[in-house]
């Protein structure tokens, strides 16, 4: 295949350990099919095939939404309303509400129509030159519905230009007819179900939501064990509303990320630095819940614990298809420089998923790549509700 040299760019490679950014002025890059083989001045270029100016634009490292629960049915539009009348989320969800209400819909919608409502979402996201994206289940709560899910999700990624990585997320909710017992669930629906999702080669990691409201660290410590001994990564919601313990626990099994985390302590962040997990911040949950405690990203900066940022799309806690507003939410909200949320949606959030090949502009990780009209990348972070997107690469195609 051509190989192609991109000229007329800044390059903000978010490589870690030199100038802020990873900042190259006046760069360019060699294509090589869908990897990168060179990345430099310009002025110490190799020759391509042919050559591609860029016309003195920003170019960074394709974005990656690492949590999103973006297949589902229906929408939570009435609940929105009623907590705006007074309702928690956690007094919705106990009264069937909340993710139970978004399982009966996914469970009603079909093939096609998830597929079509998520897709919807997706090209959002790639509007805004995202290039990968995680995708849990967790909405069907049944044998069926779950592996349906995975399915669509898996599907997306063969109609549309996108890496999809997919994490199982059984744990999510004690379905309805189970009469609060998680137990029963966990051991006859949720663990079988994991087995054979993997069986059918649509499992990438393994999830679960440890909270008051949903599984003990009991219950998710048997849904990890089984994860361990198919071989699969596993993460975790964890002290999103209260702090259960749910972080300890996901480091001890060593988890590629915890999510949430607002309500971690010193001692839990000390505990994910020893694993080498990343901090998930999901900003769209806590901005829509109207949450007030932060998650303690002091703490992770002083004890070297990679922060990710995601959007956590999702119909009930957090509505949001935007990977550009997420920066901004976790600068504005939780203090992040532009910086930290940069590489949060880049090369950490490749880390929260287990990627080696991405996240960065360097040569041999694939070229998946997203060209700004900007001349900062503080911009990405800074402008609410703007997309200025020119062009997307993904795996090499310009
Ligand atoms: O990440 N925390 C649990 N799960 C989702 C919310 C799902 C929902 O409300 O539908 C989350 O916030
Ligand atoms: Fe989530």
């Amino acid at each position: 295949m051509a190989s192609s040299l991109l000229t007329g760019i800044d390059i903000a490679t978010m490589a870690e350990g030199g100038a802020p950014y990873g900042m190259i002025r006046d760069g360019a890059i060699l294509l090589d099919g869908a990897t990168m083989r060179w990345v430099g001045d310009r002025a110490d270029a190799p020759a391509g095939d042919q050559v591609e100016d860029l016309g003195g634009r920003l170019v960074t490292p394709a974005p990656i939404d690492c949590h999103t629960h973006l297949v589902f049915g229906g929408d939570r539009a009435v609940e929105f309303e009623m907590r705006l009348k007074g309702a928690s989320y956690q007094e919705i969800a106990r009264a069937g509400g909340g993710i139970l209400s978004t399982v009966l819909a996914t469970r009603a919608a079909g093939f096609a129509r998830l597929v079509d409502d998520a897709l919807a979402r997706v090209d959002t996201l790639l509007g805004e030159g995202v290039a990968t994206i995680e995708i849990k289940s967790g909405y069907g709560l049944d044998q069926e519905t779950e592996l349906q899910m995975l399915r669509v999700a898996r599907h997306i990624g063969t109609v549309r230009p996108v890496h999809i990585i997919t994490s199982f997320l059984g744990a999510h909710s004690v379905p309805a007819d189970f009469n609060g017992s998680g137990d029963d669930y966990i051991d006859n629906v949720c663990i079988p179900t994991l087995r054979a999702a993997h069986a059918e080669g649509l499992v990438d990691a393994v999830d679960g939501f440890c909270e008051g409201i949903a599984f003990s660290t009991d219950q998710i410590a048997r849904v990890f064990e089984v994860a361990k001994s198919l071989g699969l990564p596993v993460k975790l919601h964890a002290e999103q509303l209260s702090n259960i313990g749910g972080t300890q626990l996901a480091a001890r099994f060593g988890a590629l990320s915890v999510d949430h985390i607002e309500y971690a302590n010193r001692a839990d962040i000390s505990a994910m630095a020893d694993a080498g997990s990343v901090g998930v911040l999901l900003p769209g949950a806590f901005y829509t819940l109207r949450e007030t405690q932060a998650p303690p990203v002091q703490d992770m900066r002083d004890l070297g614990v990679a922060m990710a940022l995601a959007s956590d799309c999702n119909p009930g806690s957090s509505p949001l298809g935007s990977i550009l507003l997420t920066m901004n939410m976790g600068c504005t909200l939780f203090g992040l420089t532009p910086e930290e949320a940069l590489s949060g949606v880049t090369r950490n959030a490749a880390r929260a998923l287990g990627l080696t090949d991405t996240g960065v502009i360097a040569p041999g990780k694939v070229a998946d790549l997203a060209v700004w009209n900007i001349n900062h990348p503080a911009e990405l972070s800074y402008r609410i509700g703007e997309n200025r997107l020119f062009k997307r690469i993904y795996k090499g195609s310009l």
